[in-house]
């Protein structure tokens, strides 16, 4: 799963990898960014945050990086929301893949974000702590902000143990149920129900009928919501 990927570009010109073996992409093809932007962010971070001052956020394969430093940057321009980011990849990018990846250059052309840059050469603030995320150790928490801390797990969610209530948002960003049928099952979501807080919320992209069926099995409500460009429908799924 690691082998054979290649870096192309999505319609909205954010960069995305493939896996060639098995033509899936880790991010839509209709545009990585918009979609994570869409996905976790208005549905899932923004729409949780509210007038909360402290978030625990976990993310399901930290690939490319893109929802922690999209993230990393939401804590930067919230600095009063203190956010504890956990996340598992069972198989990490190469130093030679993460940085060709583009995003820093874009988010830095998105006027939101551009103020965040604190000298003359925007795209290098912006680089920086995207290749940080990267290069950080496994396994130990790390605070890259006075309101953000960082950990990430090598290994496979299935085998990865964290405590009970732990959590206020999933990121759930495993590759498809065509691929990888495991990650989708009754048992993963109970383990992920576990971790939520009451009213936590796990945000993901697929909507297909065995998804919410397995979420509803695992006691979540599952809310079908308006997906971004190409795709008709994500899921939010609520901890009642
Ligand atoms: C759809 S991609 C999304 C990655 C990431 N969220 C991003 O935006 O780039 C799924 C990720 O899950 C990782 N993965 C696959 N199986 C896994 C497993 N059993 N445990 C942990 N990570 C896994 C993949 O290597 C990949 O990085």
């Amino acid at each position: 799963m690691n082998d054979s990927r290649e870096i192309i570009l999505s319609a909205d010109g954010s960069s995305t990898l493939k896996l060639k073996d098995f033509d899936e992409c880790f991010h839509s093809i209709n545009g990585a960014l918009a979609e994570s932007l869409h996905i976790f962010f208005s549905s899932g971070l923004e729409f949780y945050a509210g007038e909360r001052d402290e978030i625990s956020v976990f993310e399901m394969g930290f690939g490319t990086g893109l929802n922690a430093y999209l993230t990393l940057l939401f804590a930067k321009l919230h600095p009063w929301l203190k956010i504890n980011y956990i996340t598992v990849e069972k198989f990490p990018l190469k130093e030679f893949e993460y940085k060709k990846l583009n995003y820093p250059k874009m988010v830095a052309s998105i006027p939101g974000y551009s103020f965040l840059t604190a000298t003359e050469n925007p795209t290098e603030d912006f680089v920086k702590p995207f290749n940080t995320l990267h290069e950080l150790p496994w396994g130990s928490e790390q605070n890259l902000l006075p309101n953000f801390s960082f950990t990430k797990f090598q290994g496979d969610l299935l085998d990865l143990e964290l405590s009970r209530e732990c959590v206020d948002i999933i990121y759930y960003d495993a590759f498809s149920p065509n691929t990888q049928p495991e990650l989708w099952s009754t048992d993963v979501f109970k383990k992920l129900y576990g971790w939520l807080v009451p009213a936590g919320i796990l945000v993901t992209y697929s909507s297909k009928g065995i998804v919410k069926q397995a979420l509803r099995d695992s006691g979540f409500l599952v809310k079908r919501l308006p997906g971004p460009a190409g795709k008709k429908h994500i899921v939010r799924a609520i901890h009642p």
